[in-house]
């Protein structure tokens, strides 16, 4: 793995690497997290900001918080919905999307839900985790888009069965096929690019993982160390709305 230490910007030599793999490869991954957003203004889950009302992401995004108390679960989603509805993707996200275009065999694995990536214009795309703006009945199970600010909550269907996030909770299976999607594309890939996640929450975690013993190239973009750091070939210690437009070229 890179020498790069935490904290420092990444040596010219490794994003020089870095884009000349990118630039050879035909099958190419990107695994992203919540960094990525993080310069569009989307708080990270662990990050300083995290937090809400004291409470931590693994004790609100369960099926068993949200049965206890829904209204609880709701007002945090809300409150991530209304900080999202005003932001736009950043250089990161339309780096990738640009990578998309021109790779011919790509897939995007997001584990974020602010749909970001669909609006820099990524397509090839799973959300492990679901999407945000869209509702689930628990009642007739429909799901709906609905982006606008929800006034009385918890939202209820037009069935009056509860509606909640048609995310993927912890406890909760990813939704069928994507991660099997993932996995595959990521053992086939000559590059794997991770890009601001901690690299802690599994199964996601495992993705960049199979592709290390399936012999892709994995690069990683982040300002902090994670444990896929040590294992991953590249480094590249900094922030993603910098870095990826620098290994993708391009417009910025
Ligand atoms: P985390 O909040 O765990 O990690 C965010 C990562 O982004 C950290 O490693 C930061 O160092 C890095 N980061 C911060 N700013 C960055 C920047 N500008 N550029 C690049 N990287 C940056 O978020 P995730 O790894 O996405 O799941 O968390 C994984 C899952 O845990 C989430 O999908 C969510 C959460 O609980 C569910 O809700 C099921």
């Amino acid at each position: 793995m890179s020498s790069t230490s935490p904290g420092t910007a990444p040596l010219p030599d490794d994003i020089r690497e870095a884009r000349l793999r990118l630039a050879r490869a035909r099958r190419v991954v990107a695994l992203t997290g919540a960094g990525i957003s993080a310069e569009s203004g989307v708080p990270t889950f662990r990050g300083a900001d995290g937090l809400w009302r004291n409470l931590r992401a693994e004790e609100l995004a369960t099926p068993r918080a949200f049965a206890r108390d829904p209204l609880l679960v709701w007002e945090w989603y809300e409150s991530r919905r209304r900080r999202m509805g005003s932001v736009q993707p950043n250089a990161g996200h339309h780096a990738l999307a640009r990578l998309e275009a021109r790779v011919p065999e790509f897939l995007l694995a997001t584990q974020n839900v602010d749909g970001l990536h669909g609006l820099a214009g990524s397509k090839r795309m799973v959300e492990l985790h679901g999407n945000l703006w869209r509702l689930r009945c628990l009642g007739c199970g429909a799901v709906r888009e609905d982006r606008r600010a929800l006034e009385d909550l918890p939202p209820r269907c037009t069935c009056s069965g509860l509606l909640r996030p048609d995310v993927v909770w912890f406890g909760e299976d990813l939704p069928a096929g994507a991660l099997e999607q993932a996995f595959t594309a990521a053992r086939a890939a000559d590059v794997v690019l991770v890009v601001g996640t901690s690299s802690l929450v599994y199964p996601a975690a495992a993705v960049p993982e199979a592709a290390i013993s399936a012999g892709a190239f994995v690069v990683e973009v982040n300002p902090e160390r994670t444990p896929l750091s040590e294992a991953c070939a590249l480094a590249l210690r900094g922030r993603s709305a910098e870095i990826l437009p620098q290994i993708v070229g391009g417009a910025a």
